[in-house]
């Protein structure tokens, strides 16, 4: 686990109730754009897992606020909410998640699972801590299984990584670490493991460039 990704961490542990609240403030802000991004978002997690079987066990790294994991738990999959701050997952435990606390980087998964959810969180990890998770993660799915996850395009940052609390948006009184990966750092990366890139594109921001989505298939 790197020591950018421990010290973000740390600022989430203290503060993780001011994301909550200031997600929920920020979204009020476009409430348009708001709801424009989860419709896109649920579209992508409906037909990426239209696959799986009915009340297949699906694991969320990073749930945050947990309405990624509680979309998933609508479609009908066994899912599995998570994250390492306690205000985050008192937030998914009270909307009826079963949630664990999880550091990615540095616990085992408690089971197999036959797709795993990432969304917003290798913003955090540095380069070796992104192999270090897809690795794991390979391990812990089912054959067939699938990984989706996103990573902030370097591209649309022009900056390799910075330490930053947004204004406004996402505000937290605190720096956190961001990491940006161009898409052939996240090809190199992935290329290291056995997983096959099922599905990539680029979405967000104003050109449509901000995010790398990645699907992955063991
Ligand atoms: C920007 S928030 C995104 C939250 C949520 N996934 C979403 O899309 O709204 C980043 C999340 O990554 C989590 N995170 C970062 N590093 C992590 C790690 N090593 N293990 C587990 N969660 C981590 C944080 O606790 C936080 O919930």
């Amino acid at each position: 686990m790197s020591k950018e990704n421990k010290k973000t961490l740390e600022v989430y542990k203290e503060k993780a109730h001011l994301y909550l609240a200031n997600s929920v403030e920020h979204d009020k802000l476009d409430p348009k754009r708001a709801k424009q991004k989860r419709e896109k978002l649920e579209k992508l997690i409906t037909s990426k897992f239209s696959s799986l079987s009915e009340h297949a066990k699906v694991f969320e790294i990073g749930s945050g606020d947990g309405s990624n994991a509680k979309f998933i738990q609508s479609l009908g999959f066994d899912v599995t909410a998570s994250d390492t701050a306690d205000d985050f997952i008192k937030a998914t435990q009270n909307q009826g998640l079963k949630t664990i606390k999880f550091n990615a980087l540095e616990d085992s998964f408690p089971e197999k699972y036959s797709a795993v959810f990432c969304w917003r969180v290798f913003v955090h990890f540095t380069k070796e801590d992104a192999l270090n998770i897809i690795q794991k993660v390979y391990d812990t799915l089912n054959d067939n299984g699938i990984f989706i996850f996103n990573a902030i395009n370097r591209d649309f940052k022009n900056l390799d990584n910075e330490w930053v609390d947004f204004e406004g948006e996402y505000h937290m009184g605190a720096k956190r670490y961001y990491d940006y990966f161009s898409q052939s750092d996240l090809d190199n990366i992935i290329q290291k493991t056995k997983f096959k890139i099922e599905d990539f594109h680029k979405d967000g921001g104003n050109n449509n460039n901000k995010w790398l989505v990645y699907v992955l298939r063991k």
